[in-house]
C-alpha cells in the first residue's frame, strides 16, 4: 500500500500522554498504554503524520542505558504497528542538559520539517509538561496539554490560554472533530456571540465547568436555557461579565467586602450574589431579589462574552440533575444536539463549580462550596457563615440540594478507610493510591494526595465509571480541608437518592 506523505503532523510526548508515566521506564514490563492511545493514535493517523518526542534525561543522568530506551521506543513502535499505526519517526533527546534538541528546544519541529516537509503552523503537539507547550510554540505548532501523566500536578505552571483536555482521546476529539457525534454544533467564539446576540443559546468552556448562555436582559433566551436542560423554573442562574463595568448593569449595591473578594479572585471560581437591579429579569434569579454573580478565569469564556457585549446568564451545561460537563463533548452527550451551539475549549481546569457566596446579609454566608475554598475566602474577609444542608422549602440556593450530579450506576458513599473489594462488578472511586487492588474499576482522583487535583479529575472519573455497567461505586471521602470539602459536597449528593433532587 502506497501512503501519500502528509505535511501535517502530530508530535506526542511519550511519558504520560501515550504511556503512564511509571519514572525511569527500564523494561518492556513497565510500559502501561492509557486505554485510549491506540483508538486516539488511528484516529489521528488518518489526517496527520504521527512522530514521537521524548525528553530520556535519565541516559545523561546515568539513570537508564540508551540501550534500554531503544528496546522499550522498539517494543512501542511494534505494538502500535501491530494495531495499525505507524509512527513516522522516533525523536530522543538522552541529555541531561545544555544540548539544541531537549524540549522545550523545538529542534525536532524543525527536523520534521526539513526530513518530512512537515508544516509546523497546521501541526500539534501534545503533552503532559508544561515544555511540550513551550516547545510547539517555540517551532511554530499548536500545544494541546493533557491532564493524564503529570498533567494535573504541573497545571498551576501552565498560561490560561493553553487548552486543556483530560487525556489524549478528549484531544483527539478537538482535532478532529468527535466521529460519533454530529459536529454542526462546534462553533467560532465569533459565532457564538453572534448567536447570543440575535437571542440564541451557547455553551461555552469556563476554568470551573462548561456553562450553557444566553443574554443576561433576554427573558426568552434565558426561558430556552432551562427548557434545554429540564431545569426548573425557581432555580436562578449566574450573570458571567468580563468586567466590573457589567457588574454595574446587575447591581447597585457592591460593598467593601464584594470589592476585596473581586480584587482577589477575580477572574476565577468564586460567584458573588448581590442585591439586584430592577433591569434584571426574574427568570434569570428565580424571583428573588437578588443576582448571582461572577468572571470567569477562561480566555475564550471572556472573549466571548466580550464580544456579545452583555452580561452571560449560564447554568453549568448539564442536563438538570446530572454531573456537570468538563469538556464539550460531555455537553453534547447530555443536551444532545440540537437547540445551541458549542465552543469547543478543552477540559475545564478546575473542574467542579464556583464557590457561591452570598453577601446581601449581614455576614457573607458561603452558599454552595466550590472551586475556591472556604480557607481562601476568610484569609481576605475573615470568618464567613457557612450555610446548613438546606431544606427544600425556603431555599436561598438550590444548587445546593441534597440530590445532584448523579451518575446513572447506584453511587455509594463510604467513610473510613478505603476496603478491600474484589467484585468486579463494583467500581471504586478513590482519592489516592491505596493499596486496595490492582485490578478492576477504580478511578484514582490524585495519585499524589491533591485535592486541587482530585478536582480537576472528579466528573470525567465519575463518567468513566458510570460508563462500565457496573452494579455499584463505591466513592470513598477526601479530608474536609481545602477543595476536599467541594469534593465531598459533590460525591455525596451524587449518592443521595433523586427523591429529595431539585439540582442545577
Ligand atoms: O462554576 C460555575 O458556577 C458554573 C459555570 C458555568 O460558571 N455555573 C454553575 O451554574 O454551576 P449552576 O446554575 O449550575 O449553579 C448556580 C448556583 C446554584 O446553586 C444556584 O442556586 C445558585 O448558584 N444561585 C444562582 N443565583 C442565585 C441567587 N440569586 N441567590 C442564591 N443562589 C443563587
Ligand atoms: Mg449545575
Amino acid at each position: 500500500m502506497t501512503e501519500t506523505a502528509k505535511t501535517k503532523a502530530i508530535f506526542l510526548d511519550r511519558d504520560g500522554t501515550i504511556i503512564q508515566d511509571n519514572g525511569y521506564i527500564k523494561d518492556i514490563s513497565d510500559v502501561e498504554f492509557f486505554a485510549d492511545t491506540v483508538s486516539s493514535l488511528k484516529r489521528l493517523q488518518t489526517e496527520y503524520e504521527l512522530f514521537i518526542v521524548t525528553n530520556q534525561s535519565g541516559v545523561g543522568k546515568g539513570l537508564i542505558s540508551m540501550q534500554d530506551v531503544e528496546r522499550i521506543n522498539g517494543y512501542i513502535d511494534s505494538f502500535l504497528k501491530e494495531n495499525g499505526i505507524n509512527i513516522r519517526r522516533w525523536y530522543v533527546c538522552p541529555h541531561e542538559g545544555g544540548c539544541s534538541c531537549k524540549k522545550p528546544s523545538s529542534y525536532f519541529i524543525e527536523k520534521a520539517a526539513e526530513d518530512f516537509g512537515i508544516v509546523p503552523a497546521l501541526s500539534f503537539a501534545i503533552g503532559d509538561h508544561p515544555h511540550d507547550i513551550e516547545f510547539a510554540e517555540n517551532g511554530g505548532a499548536c500545544g494541546f496539554y493533557v491532564l493524564t501523566g503529570h498533567g494535573s500536578k504541573h497545571l498551576a505552571d501552565l498560561p490560561l490560554s493553553v487548552p486543556v483536555f483530560h487525556n489524549l482521546s478528549d484531544a483527539a476529539n478537538r482535532i478532529m472533530k468527535p466521529e460519533a457525534l454530529n459536529s454542526n454544533n462546534f462553533c467560532s467564539i465569533d459565532e457564538a456571540s453572534d448567536l447570543l446576540r440575535s437571542g440564541g443559546v451557547a455553551a461555552f468552556p469556563t476554568e470551573t465547568v462548561y456553562g450553557l448562555g444566553a443574554d443576561v436582559f433576554n427573558p426568552e433566551a434565558i426561558a430556552m436555557i432551562f427548557k434545554l436542560k429540564g431545569r426548573p423554573l425557581f432555580n436562578p442562574l449566574i450573570a458571567h461579565i468580563t468586567d466590573l463595568k457589567m457588574l454595574d448593569r446587575l447591581t447597585a449595591d457592591v460593598s467593601d467586602t464584594a470589592r476585596k473578594l473581586m480584587e482577589k479572585f477575580w477572574p476565577g471560581p468564586l460567584t458573588l450574589v448581590f442585591p439586584k437591579k430592577d433591569s434584571v429579569p426574574d427568570i434569570v434569579t428565580g424571583g428573588n431579589p437578588t443576582v448571582a454573580v461572577r468572571m470567569p478565569a477562561h480566555p475564550m469564556a471572556l472573549e466571548l462574552i466580550k464580544k456579545a457585549d452583555t452580561p452571560i446568564a449560564a447554568p453549568s451545561a448539564n442536563a438538570f440533575g446530572k454531573t456537570s460537563p468538563t469538556t464539550a463533548v460531555h455537553v453534547i452527550e447530555q443536551l444532545g444536539d440540537r437547540g445551541y451551539k458549542i465552543i469547543d475549549g478543552g477540559a475545564s481546569r478546575v473542574g467542579v463549580e464556583s464557590t457561591v457566596l452570598s453577601l446581601v446579609h449581614e455576614r457573607p454566608v458561603l452558599l454552595r462550596p466550590g472551586g475556591l475554598s472556604a480557607e481562601n475566602i476568610e484569609e481576605v474577609i475573615g470568618k464567613i457563615e457557612i450555610q446548613k444542608e438546606p431544606k427544600l422549602k425556603n431555599l436561598e440556593s438550590p444548587g445546593l440540594l441534597a440530590s445532584h450530579y448523579s451518575p446513572h450506576t447506584p453511587f455509594i458513599l463510604a467513610d473510613g478507610e478505603p476496603q478491600d473489594n474484589d467484585d468486579p462488578e463494583t467500581g471504586l472511586l478513590l482519592f489516592k493510591t491505596e493499596a486496595v487492588r490492582s485490578t478492576g474499576p477504580v478511578e484514582v482522583l490524585s495519585k499524589s494526595g491533591s485535592a486541587d487535583e482530585a478536582a480537576v479529575n472528579l466528573y470525567a472519573a465519575m463518567r468513566r465509571l458510570d460508563k462500565l455497567g457496573l452494579k455499584q461505586i463505591i466513592a470513598y471521602r477526601l479530608p474536609e480541608q481545602g477543595l476536599g470539602k467541594a469534593v465531598n459536597d459533590r460525591i455525596s449528593k451524587a449518592a443521595t437518592p433523586a427523591e429529595d433532587s431539585a439540582s442545577t
